[in-house]
């Protein structure tokens, strides 16, 4: 059997009280949907099919290099008239795995459980789960043998059955080919005036078959989201996992509360992470690797022994082995470190390479540069980059001592071990070994006195 997997995201996310989509809601720093999507494409599904309606054209730019096929529902009148639209997309012979855009967290593993349930003598398999408050799901029916009857909605179940905890979570695996049948018998004679998607379940019993049941290995894989809050409820309890799944790799975590990761992290052994650290795309931390309080990064890679210090922001930056960054230090796109290099407080670079071992201390702007290897750039040292229309680039070789308080206006090449007075201002080329600088004399004024205040 091949794999179908239909996602239903055409709701509105009224209670979301947003301008964005419902499934455009940031978990994890990705949309809802992308989860899913990203799930089916674990699953190696042979086609993934998305049904949208509200904000369609926003969903569908928001994956448009995404392998999805979508399909327009206008009008929303219900779960089964959402697989109805896409029937044509499904193939007869395919297991159709049917999922949800605002159940981001459901797991392949979980999945592949449900999958493996579906076979010609048994269409259709059901995820379900017992749950101690049952109020507004679909309640699973089962006969004295305990074989699935059907599935009842809250608003058209009996008192009795209201009692029943066992839940329908949304999610099941059916085989297309009796899946369009059925779908072709559904009708609104219920409580909502809706399509059920649930009503499918009584017809496979009514055609003699026998439907099987599968449970997540864990209950937030089936938990849905509606409004913010639940989506802040979702947010934590993602965090702690992977939180968690860090620590299993050996990651020391101050909190596990307290981080925050939008994306994905590798790290390697004995890492340690202080509190409120957010890591945003794709973050590679090699072993040893500390990260300070208060640290943001967005896809870097940090080489072994790394000391990122507190309150400092590192984007697109690639920082080998024993780098000290920070504290409060703002590593922009471009920045490459070699070995050794010291980034100090208040220190801005932006597309600069720098050699082993040379130091930018403190209170400097360094964009635009190529460095070498052993550099001493005193504090308040300017790259003067940009001319207004156009970005210019500064060279400095090796060993070079940049004096405090110097602005190095670029086009502009220091050769290697010279030295730059403090101060200066520096406009030509600057020759190797030598001592420049551009500051105008120190003068005192002998026996000069302060004014005197006037009467
Ligand atoms: C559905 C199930 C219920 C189950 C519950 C789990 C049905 C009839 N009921 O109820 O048994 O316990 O989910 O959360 O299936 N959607 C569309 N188009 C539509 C209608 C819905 O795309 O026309 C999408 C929604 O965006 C949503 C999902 O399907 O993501 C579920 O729809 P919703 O109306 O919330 O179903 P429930 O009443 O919660
Ligand atoms: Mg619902």
């Amino acid at each position: 059997m091949s794999l179908n997997v239909l996602i239903l995201a055409a709701g509105k996310g009224t209670r979301m009280n947003s301008k964005l989509p419902k499934v455009l809601q940031p978990l994890g720093g990705r949309p809802l949907l992308a989860h899913v999507i990203n799930t089916a494409q674990a699953l190696q599904a042979d086609k993934v099919i998305g049904v949208i309606g509200h904000g369609a054209d926003a969903v569908k730019q928001a994956f448009a290099d995404s392998a999805v096929d979508w399909v327009l529902q206008t009008e929303q009148l219900g779960t089964g008239h959402a697989v109805s639209v896409a029937a044509d997309h499904l193939d007869d012979d395919a297991c159709v795995v049917i999922l949800y855009g605002d159940v981001p967290l459901i797991s392949d593993a979980t999945l592949q459980d449900l999958i493996a349930q579906v076979k010609t003598t048994h269409p259709l398999a059901l995820l379900t789960l017992i749950m101690h408050d049952s109020t507004g799901y679909g309640r699973i029916v089962r006969d004295s043998h305990f074989k699935v009857q059907a599935i009842v909605e809250e608003k058209d179940a009996t008192p009795e059955q209201r009692q029943i905890k066992e839940v329908n979570t949304g999610i099941m695996a059916v085989r297309g080919l009796e899946l369009k049948k059925w779908l072709s018998q559904l009708d609104n004679n219920n409580a909502q005036r809706e399509y059920y998607l649930t009503d499918i379940i009584a017809m496979c019993v009514a055609d003699g078959f026998e439907v099987n049941s599968a449970q997540p290995a864990n209950a937030i894989e089936v938990l849905g989201v509606n409004d913010k809050v639940q989506l802040q409820a979702l947010e934590r309890e993602y965090q702690l996992a992977q939180a968690t799944a860090l620590m299993r790799q050996g990651v020391t975590l101050a909190d596990a509360s307290r981080l925050e990761i939008r994306g994905h992290v590798t790290a390697g052994k004995d890492v340690f992470i202080d509190v409120n650290v957010v890591l945003e795309g794709n973050n590679q931390l090699a072993e040893d690797v500390t990260i300070g309080a208060n640290c943001h990064l967005k896809n870097v890679i940090l080489g072994q022994g790394v000391k990122v210090q507190p309150f400092s922001h590192l984007e697109d930056c690639v920082i080998d082995a024993d780098c000290v960054i920070g504290p409060y230090a703002r590593l922009r796109p471009g920045t490459e470190l070699a070995e050794g290099v010291r980034i100090g407080n208040f220190v801005e670079t932006k597309k600069v390479r720098i050699g082993k071992g040379s130091k930018v201390n403190h209170l400097s702007y360094i964009g635009d540069t190529l460095m070498g290897e052993g550099c001493n750039i005193g504090a308040g040292t300017i790259t003067c980059n940009y001319d207004g229309v156009n970005k210019h680039l500064t060279e400095i070789g090796n060993n070079v001592f940049v004096g405090s308080d110097t602005q190095l206006i670029a086009p502009v090449k220091v050769n290697d071990g010279a030295t730059i007075g403090a101060g200066s201002t520096i406009t030509k080329e600057v020759p190797a070994e030598e001592l420049t600088l551009s500051r105008s004399k120190q003068l005192t004024i002998k026996g000069w006195h302060k004014p005197v205040k006037k009467g």
